[in-house]
């Protein structure tokens, strides 16, 4: 992990009160699947080229229609606020800073309007099919009338992972916080969290449905399997992200560093595929991008350099990654993430 990065965990550590770390950092279960993602990259070996003219390193991606300056993109969280006061204002704005895309969750506590405002640089919105399929509708609807590019629909979370470090953080949260988004389109009364929870009966027709409700290209996240992947492409995802939901709801999934490469070849070259779960340098960013994936989204550490530092210290993290990234692309001998291919990485 980058030095960057464990310190900031630490300062957010001992800065934030103890539950909501513990909602930060829990895994579900056992926390198997937590505990094995960032060891996972380290798996693999790397077959770097020699002679190639390195002098200057191009960290440019392209996402759907999105321009980004490096490959790093700021995986959808629930609830910056209990981070900082300014939420997913300031992340979005450290984002940009650091030329990064920031994929903005449908549990943001602070509202679309704020954040599209905010934000300098592009933004995802992820979507959840809610019980109250009008309650999605209308957020994604705003989430492209606030600027969104492109939605990201959660798939793995028909019903929220069981946490054992957690205990009712969704207690502690107020509804004002809970419900920022969502409070508006719903009648007032007990069961709105009910209705905002996700739908367990949500099939791939969902994938099109959104599309066509808002607008925008939907790239599926939360697969783990190339079969599974291709479904998704078949119903028309813009694009797969390969998760593990931060090691959050199935525990003893598989690591996503194992299951990228079926991803990969269920989805064929048809759609980027990007990559999450236990990213914490640019080597590991490296063996994901030689393994095949267009780019990787970055959870935990996005959150501890927020509360440790705000808009700057989203912005002096992501940055950080880059730099590395650069530095390691260079050593392995290439110019441009474009440059790398299967053949430079091997497993153990
Ligand atoms: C998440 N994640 C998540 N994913 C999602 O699609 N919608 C969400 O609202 C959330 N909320 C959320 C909250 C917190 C506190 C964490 C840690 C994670 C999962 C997230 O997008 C991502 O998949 C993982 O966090 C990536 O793994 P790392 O980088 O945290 O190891």
């Amino acid at each position: 992990m980058l030095r960057v990065l464990t310190e900031s965990r630490e300062r957010a550590r001992a800065a934030l009160p103890p539950e909501v770390w513990d909602y930060y950092e829990a895994g579900a279960g056992d926390e198997v699947t937590l505990g094995g993602a960032e060891a996972a990259w380290r798996d693999y070996r790397l077959r770097p080229r020699v002679l190639r003219d390195v002098s200057r390193v191009d960290l440019a991606t392209r996402l759907l229609d999105t321009e980004a300056a490096s490959p790093f993109v700021v995986a959808p969280m629930a609830l910056h606020t209990l981070a900082h006061p300014d939420g997913e204002c300031a992340t979005v704005r450290g984002a940009a800073a650091a030329g990064c895309l920031t994929v903005v969750s449908t549990r943001a506590s602070r509202t679309l309007e704020e954040i599209g405002a905010a934000a300098t640089g592009p933004w995802w919105f992820q979507a959840y099919l809610m019980r109250d399929r009008a309650l999605t509708e209308a957020l994604v609807r705003r989430a492209a009338a606030a600027g969104a590019r492109a939605l990201v629909l959660t798939v793995d979370t028909p019903y929220v992972g069981r946490k054992g470090r957690v205990t009712g953080v969704r207690i502690a949260v107020p509804d004002d916080t809970y419900l920022v988004n969502l409070a508006q389109h719903l009648v007032p009364g007990a069961v709105a969290r009910e209705a905002a929870e996700q739908d367990p009966s949500m099939t791939p027709d969902t994938i099109a449905h959104l599309a066509e409700v808002s607008g925008l290209p939907v790239v599926v996240k939360g697969v783990l399997r190339g079969d599974e992947a291709a479904r998704c492409v078949e119903a028309g995802a813009a694009g797969v992200v390969v998760s593990t939901h931060g090691g959050r709801q199935l525990d003893r999934v598989v690591a996503s560093a194992h299951a990228l490469p079926d991803v990969l070849e269920g989805v064929g070259g048809r759609v980027p595929v990007l990559v999450d779960g236990g990213i914490r340098s640019g080597t590991d960013a490296l063996v994901a991008l030689a393994l095949g994936a267009d780019a990787v989204l970055v959870g935990r550490p996005v959150l501890w350099a927020l509360t440790a530092g705000g808009a700057e210290g989203v912005r002096e993290a992501l940055q950080a990654l880059a730099d590395d990234l650069q530095h390691v692309l260079a050593v392995a001998g290439a110019a441009r993430p474009a440059d790398l291919d299967r053949s430079m990485v091997t497993a153990g």
